[in-house]
């Protein structure tokens, strides 16, 4: 089928290149230049694994092509995925400027029928909107809502492994185009779950503030933990032993962060106000976030008496491994505060290349040990699978103090063993 992906970002170039895997024909268009005119040549503009390899082998196999032209990508486009950045206003609310500029060309220049699809995270009623732009001096097109799931580090995995595919339409026609656009997937297993438009919006939201708030929950019960003496990572094992529950999500530490979480859950709490219903529950899971970052500074701060003047070696600056995504990344958060404070901060990062901490770059080491020299302190803050091959004797060396924080409760208990074998002490999040 002829699918036009409009975005190139982090769901849109997954998705496209996902799309000409299952033998679909895929025009990608974005309107920032210098990134369509690199990915003609094959420079992918972010850190994803396999992602590179995936688009240059469908770009060779002329499944996959870029564009800049607006009749070009959707000239003869049977479904059109809307895959363009949705920011988060000051209030909470998702601004959808970029949906409304795509909805104005698809108008222009789409074949009758198209069925043009939500993929970018939008809030409950947005497909109501794009169907009237959409149909302003016309009226044929389609609309429907089919929410992404992936993660980033796991994005090209995830999105060729479903483990559910989410499609809300209002015609029988659109729901036809998508089950045959998605025959392959269904075909290898995944669950297809046709619903309402309205279901399928919601759902997105819905899922992702259900994580963030488990981890919330996790990192309230680990204030509690540090205050108790009770061990936070031994709770989480008890209660996802239970079925009910489950192990995954349950991770205390520095909070969530990345262009997800934070904005979803601000944006559904900016539902449930205008649609009359407390917000308090998300709100709260919001504050706590916030607080884990806080409550990290005050133990560097406890282990070091005076923050000011001091060396602190912060190991990951990523929101999270895998990525060089900084997007709300509470490890950044916590590079911030601690330059604010005037401690002299020295970043390690396997994937990010340079960051912005206050008003100037910081370009974070790739040497472990080379980060560490002369540190007062340790702090692990993105949890890096690199610094379980930490060797903490020669990490002694380089630092001038022997103080770890594991703000990510990521070392093993060996591995706590083996730091306080070399003369460090280790504290974590509620352990
Ligand atoms: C998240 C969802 O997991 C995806 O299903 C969704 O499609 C995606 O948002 C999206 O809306 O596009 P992602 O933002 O890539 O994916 O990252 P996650 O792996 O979910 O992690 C989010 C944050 O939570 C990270 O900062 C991570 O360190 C933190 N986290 C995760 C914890 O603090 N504890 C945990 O137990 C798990």
């Amino acid at each position: 089928m002829r699918v036009t992906v409009t975005g190139a970002g982090h769901v849109g170039l997954v998705h496209a290149a996902a799309m000409a895997v299952i033998g679909h024909q895929v025009t990608v268009i974005d309107c920032d230049v210098s990134r369509i005119k690199g990915l003609q040549e094959g420079v992918v503009p972010f850190h994803e694994p396999l992602l590179r390899e995936e688009v240059v082998r469908q770009v060779n196999g002329k499944r996959l092509r870029f564009t800049l032209g607006a009749r070009d990508a959707y000239g003869d486009a049977e479904v059109v995925f809307l895959c363009v950045g949705t920011p988060p206003r000051d209030d909470g609310s998702a601004n959808l400027m970029a949906v409304e500029n795509a909805a104005r060309d698809i108008r222009k220049h789409a074949p009758r029928h198209c069925v043009v699809v939500e993929k970018s995270t939008v809030p409950t009623g947005t497909a109501e909107r794009l169907l009237s732009a959409l149909n302003y001096g016309r009226n044929d097109l389609h609309v429907a809502s089919n929410p992404e799931f992936l993660r980033e580090g796991t994005a090209l995995r995830d999105t060729l492994n479903p483990d559910r595919i989410v499609v809300g339409t209002s015609t029988k026609l659109a729901a036809d185009v998508l089950r045959d656009v998605y025959r392959p997937l269904i075909d290898s297993g995944s669950r297809y779950i046709e619903t309402s438009v309205a279901t399928a919006e919601l759902s997105k939201h819905a899922s992702n503030s259900m994580l963030a708030m488990r981890i919330s929950y996790m990192n309230a019960l680990a204030e509690v933990c540090d205050r108790t003496g009770a061990d936070v990572e031994r709770v989480a094992e008890i209660m996802g032993a239970d079925p009910r529950i489950g192990p995954s999500f349950l991770k205390a530490g520095l909070g969530f962060g990345g262009f997800c979480f934070p904005k979803d859950v601000a944006a559904l709490a900016h539902t449930f106000t205008q649609n009359g219903v407390s917000s308090a529950l998300l709100d709260e899971v919001l504050d706590i976030n916030e607080r884990a970052v806080r409550s990290v500074f005050r133990k560097i701060e406890s282990a070091l008496w005076h923050v000011e003047g001091k060396n602190v070696v912060v190991f990951g600056v990523a929101f999270k491994p895998d990525t060089d995504d900084v997007r709300f990344s509470p490890a950044l958060k916590l590079v911030e505060v601690l330059t604010e404070s005037r401690a002299h901060v020295s970043v390690w990062d396997p994937a990010v290349d340079s960051v912005r901490v206050g008003d100037r770059d910081v370009f974070p080491h790739t040497d472990l040990y080379e980060a560490a020299r002369n540190a007062d302190v340790a702090v692990i803050a993105t949890d890096w699978e690199q610094l379980h091959k930490l060797d903490f004797f020669s990490l002694s060396v380089e630092m001038s103090g022997r103080e770890i924080i594991d703000a990510r409760n990521f070392l093993s208990e060996s591995e706590i063993l083996a730091a306080e074998a070399a003369g460090f002490t280790v504290t974590g999040v509620g352990r």
